[in-house]
Formats: structure tokens, sequence, C-alpha cells
């Protein structure tokens, strides 16, 4: 049984999954989803507020400009946004697919994410299928060669709900580990499982800065649905069930996606 688990988690680690977007307000879970998403299939999380965040602890002058932003629950200028994003994607470590936490959040970064995902992944990535028949056809697929689009799933979560969570929410400074004290608690209080460390409070899971992000979200990032949902990539998952459960739902649809659209041998689905 722990062979065949082995097995299949060695798999999924192989596989290519392409770019997963999550989506969601502040407090959705998209941290915490990320993180099963990554023990599962080995792609990287890109969260862009934990970017921010070791800008603004390393004194940067990203982290200098966005420091005032954040604390007012704002979101920093896109222009900021991009330089950070591109260098991150441009790792190697983003070749088989990678999650995006936090990104893109307005419009304006939708369009600039696509334009860098087709200029700058799938048009300068190689052709890796086994079989390239020698006619037009395969030519005009190969300008496709490794496109997986990505997949934008949608965390929708109730208000109520996403207060209790940002409210309840601590984290371990040592390995990351999240923690909610109404939903999650550590066993000992303010306390990491893992190495013990004194579990913090984010600096904006202030009641009075919660509202203008959850402001900035309906406001901004809203019509970011819009437009991946005018794509027909965007899908939603009910992530107001526990942990599991919507890891369970986000696992299938990820699962649904790379066989359909990112499997090299799957030709017909993936030219569009
Ligand atoms: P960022 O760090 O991205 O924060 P956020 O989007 O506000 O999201 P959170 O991290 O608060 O929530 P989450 O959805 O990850 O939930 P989590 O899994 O932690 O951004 C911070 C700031 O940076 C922004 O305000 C902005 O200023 C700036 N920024 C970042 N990206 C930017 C961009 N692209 N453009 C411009 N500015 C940008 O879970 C929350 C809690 O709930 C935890 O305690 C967890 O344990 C618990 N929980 C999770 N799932 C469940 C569940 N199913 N049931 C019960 N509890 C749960």
């Amino acid at each position: 049984m722990a062979k065949e688990t082995a097995v299949s988690t060695a798999n999924e680690t192989a596989r290519n999954i392409g770019p997963v977007i999550l989506l969601g307000p502040p407090g959705a879970g998209k941290g915490t989803q990320s993180k099963q998403i990554v023990d599962r299939y080995g792609v990287p999380q890109i969260s862009t507020g934990d970017l921010l965040r070791d800008h603004v602890a390393r004194g940067t002058e990203l982290g200098l400009e966005a420091k005032a932003i954040m604390a007012r629950g704002e979101l920093v200028p896109d222009g900021l946004m991009y330089g950070i994003v591109a260098s991150r994607l441009r790792e190697a470590d983003c070749q088989r697919g990678f999650i995006l936490d936090g990104f893109p959040r307005t419009a304006a970064q939708a369009g600039w994410l696509d334009a860098f995902l087709k200029k700058e992944i799938f048009d300068k990535r190689p052709d890796k299928r086994p079989d390239k028949r020698p006619d037009k056809r395969s030519e005009e697929k190969s300008d496709d060669s490794a496109k997986c689009p990505p997949v934008v799933i949608q965390l929708l979560v109730d208000y109520t709900q996403l207060l209790l969570r940002l409210t309840g929410r601590r984290s371990c400074p040592t390995c990351g580990r999240l923690y909610n004290i109404h939903f999650q608690p550590p066993l000992v209080d303010e306390l990491c499982d893992v190495d013990g460390s004194k579990l913090l409070i984010r600096d904006d899971d202030r009641e009075e800065v919660i509202t203008s992000r959850l402001a900035a979200y309906e406001t901004q990032t809203r019509p970011v649905a819009d437009y991946y949902r005018a794509q027909r990539r965007l899908i939603a998952v009910n992530a107001d069930r526990p942990v599991d459960e919507v890891t369970a739902q986000i696992f299938g649809v990820i699962d649904r996606h790379s066989q359909n659209e990112c499997d090299p041998m799957n030709d017909e689905a993936r030219i569009k």
C-alpha cells in the first residue's frame, strides 16, 4: 500500500500541470490550498503577498514603497508587481507548472500575465512530443507546442466566514505552517506543532485593515473573475467547506485540466 502511494505521488510530481491560478478574497484559503497542491504535484507556490512581505522585511526599494500600501490594505500598483512576478516565473522550477496565489489581482495584471505566458513561457519551450509528424498540420501545432493554458480556480467563501478566517489566522515564522484559532488551532496555544515557534499574527489581519482588503477585492479583483469567465477558463469551487474537502475539489479540477489540456499526447484537446 505504501509502495502504491509512493508510485502515485511520483507520477503526480512528474506530470505537467501548467499554471494554476487561485483566485479568491483575502482569507479564502489560497495559501492553505497552495501548500496542498505543492505537496501533491511538486510545483512551486508563487505568493505575491509573500514576495512583497519578503521585500518589506529586507527593506528593498520595492519593500519600502509597498510597506505603507499593504498596511492600509490597498493593492500595490500594477507596475511594481510585474518585475517580481516575471523574474520568479522565469526560474527553472516553473517548467512543469506553478501556482499563482494572489496574482493576478486586477484585470490589467490578468492581461499582462496572458501576454507574458505567451511570449516568455509557452512560445519559448521546446516541443517535447514524441510523435512529431512532418506534415503541415504538425508544423502548425508545434507553434502551440508546450502550451498548457492556465486553469483559474475561484474559491467561493461566505463573508462572515472570511472574517473569522482572517481574524483567527496565525502562522509559524519558522516553517510557514498556517493555523486558525477557530478552525485549526495549534495543540498548544500560540505555539507551532512542528517546531514550537511562537505563532505570529499578520500585520494586515487587524479588523480595520481587513475591511479595506475586502473592499479592494470587491472593486479591483472581482473583474479578474469576469476576465477569465469570458475566456471560459474560470472554475468555481465551494471553499466554504473543511480544508480537506476543498483540496479534493481542487485536485479534481487540476487532474481534469492537466489530462485534457496539458498532456503532450493529447493534441486535439490542446490545440484550440
Ligand atoms: P496576500 O498575502 O496575497 O493576502 P490575501 O490575498 O489578502 O490573502 P490571504 O493570505 O489573507 O488569505 P488566503 O486566501 O491565502 O487564506 P489562507 O490560506 O491564509 O496579499 C497581502 C497584500 O499584499 C495585499 O493586501 C496587497 O497589498 C499586496 N498584494 C499581494 N499581491 C498583490 C498583487 N498581485 N497586486 C497588488 N498588490 C498585491 O487562510 C486564511 C485562514 O483561514 C488561515 O487561518 C487558515 O488556516 C484558515 N482556513 C483556510 N482554509 C480554511 C477552511 N477550508 N476552513 C477553515 N479555515 C480555513
